[in-house]
């Protein structure tokens, strides 16, 4: 038993809220782990070294295993992240290919369209009567935007989302269903192919469209445009989904704070930077160690995994002053690790944080009251040690205007 066992068993009061372990974990320094057979990386400075260091500290083992290398034999070799689990210099040049579409910039454009997105979506909250903020909200706008941002027609969007679904739980997974998996790449793979085929030309700001292009100019097999979509829809669902949710279960659950919002909604952006602190929607990736190395005084042997807590390194004290707590008045409130740093830092940033602050002030503007039917505490969490966010959120909301059904007819 160490201080990562409750992590690790899945304990879910940890699961939910691991700061205590986190402290423990920050006081003992760079150690190694049993449970899983790596050196555990807590401290902000630690981490960002090694995030830093892609050299020393290669990705290939990101998702805490290395995927074997690909089949040449295998018509249909299973799709795996171009950028997640690669290091320079494919990396490097693979990554700009889509950041053209992924500057800040190019996202602010889709500003309106997110709003009208999260509109639509926060309205019709007020015909469900009690509602699951995560399934009726949260689980259903990133795939919307990622669509969006993509390039996907909207009549598409719901198998889209099915496959994306089933994507997400297959990807590098091969004890999953070998038939299934294989059919739901192939149906993926043909609707990429399609749209890929329909490309006019024309390079604007869907992605889809910088894919395509660049695989008229010789840089992207097809396969590598497919796994492209599929590493942007993987990567950029769940974590957007628990951000949003945690945002809600912050909103919902810290006294005055909405009110707070609505009278001053330049702190929008700042809190939705505080959610992230807080609530980082990935909690930790792996590195492996393809030299000796040290950190934090520590000597890492050639070989051996690491694993960096970003969520960790965002309640440093020796950063984050008053770190447990939520304020809106930091002044390095954007400085926290929840979308990494270095090389692999999250190319989808600039969406994530778009939308969630498109997310808090469409709630803020359409809703006259938030009533979480949970306390914190008692919220169901995924059992994950990896990605963090609550599964539901049972509340009751009224949006602004609408009648209370008790009132209809009375
Ligand atoms: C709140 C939402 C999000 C969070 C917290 C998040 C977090 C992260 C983190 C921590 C990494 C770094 C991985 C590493 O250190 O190896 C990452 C990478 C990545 N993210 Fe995000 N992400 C979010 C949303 C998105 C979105 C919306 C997209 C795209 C549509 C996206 C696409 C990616 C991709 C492709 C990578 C790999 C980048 C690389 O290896 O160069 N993410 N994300």
């Amino acid at each position: 038993m160490t201080a990562l066992s409750p992590l690790v068993e899945l304990d879910p009061d940890a699961v939910r809220d691991p700061a205590g372990v986190y402290e423990q974990l920050r006081e003992r320094g760079v150690h190694h782990a049993p449970e899983i057979d790596a050196f555990v990386v807590a401290r902000h400075d630690d981490v960002v070294r090694v995030l830093r260091d892609g050299r020393t500290f290669s990705s290939r083992n990101t998702v805490g295993r290395v995927l074997p290398p690909a089949d040449p034999s295998n018509p249909r070799p299973p799709l795996s992240p171009l950028l997640l689990l690669s290091d320079d210099p494919e990396h490097a040049q693979r990554r700009s290919i889509v950041n053209r579409a992924f500057t800040p910039s190019k996202i602010a454009a889709w500003e309106p369209q997110i709003r009208q997105v999260a509109e639509e979506h926060v309205d019709r909250l007020g015909d469900l009567g009690e509602v699951d903020l995560v399934r009726d909200l949260a689980a259903l706008l990133p795939i919307r935007v990622v669509s969006l941002v993509l390039g996907v027609p909207l009549r598409d969007v719901t198998r889209f989302r099915e496959w994306s679904e089933e994507i997400t739980a297959s990807v590098g997974n091969h004890g999953g269903d070998p038939v299934r998996r294989e059919q739901v790449q192939d149906a993926f793979s043909s609707y990429i192919s399609l749209l890929l085929d329909q490309w006019d030309g024309t390079v604007d700001a869907r992605v889809l469209s910088q894919i395509a292009a660049a695989e008229r100019a010789g840089e992207l097999t097809r396969t590598q445009c497919v796994s492209f979509v599929a590493e942007l829809l993987v990567a950029g669902n769940i974590t957007t989904t628990h951000h949003i949710a945690s945002s809600i279960a912050l909103l919902g659950s810290t006294p005055g704070l909405l009110d707070r919002l609505r009278s001053d909604p330049r702190l929008v952006q700042p809190f939705v930077e505080e959610s992230l602190r807080l609530e980082a929607p990935i909690q930790g990736f792996y590195r492996l160690a393809m030299a000796d190395a040290e950190i934090g005084g520590v000597p890492i042997p050639e070989g051996s995994r690491v694993f960096v807590l970003y969520g960790s390194a965002n309640r440093d004290p020796q950063v984050w002053e008053d770190c447990p707590h939520l304020r809106l008045d930091r002044p390095n409130a954007a400085a926290h690790l929840a979308f990494g740093k270095g090389a692999h830092a999250c190319i989808g940033s600039s969406l994530a944080r778009l939308e969630g602050r498109v997310v808090v002030e469409v709630l803020l503007d359409r809703l006259e009251t938030l009533e979480l039917l949970a306390v914190p505490a008692d919220l169901p969490y995924l059992a994950s040690f990896v990605n963090h966010g609550p599964v539901s959120l049972p509340a009751r909301v009224r949006l602004r205007g609408s009648v209370p059904a008790q009132e209809v007819g009375s």
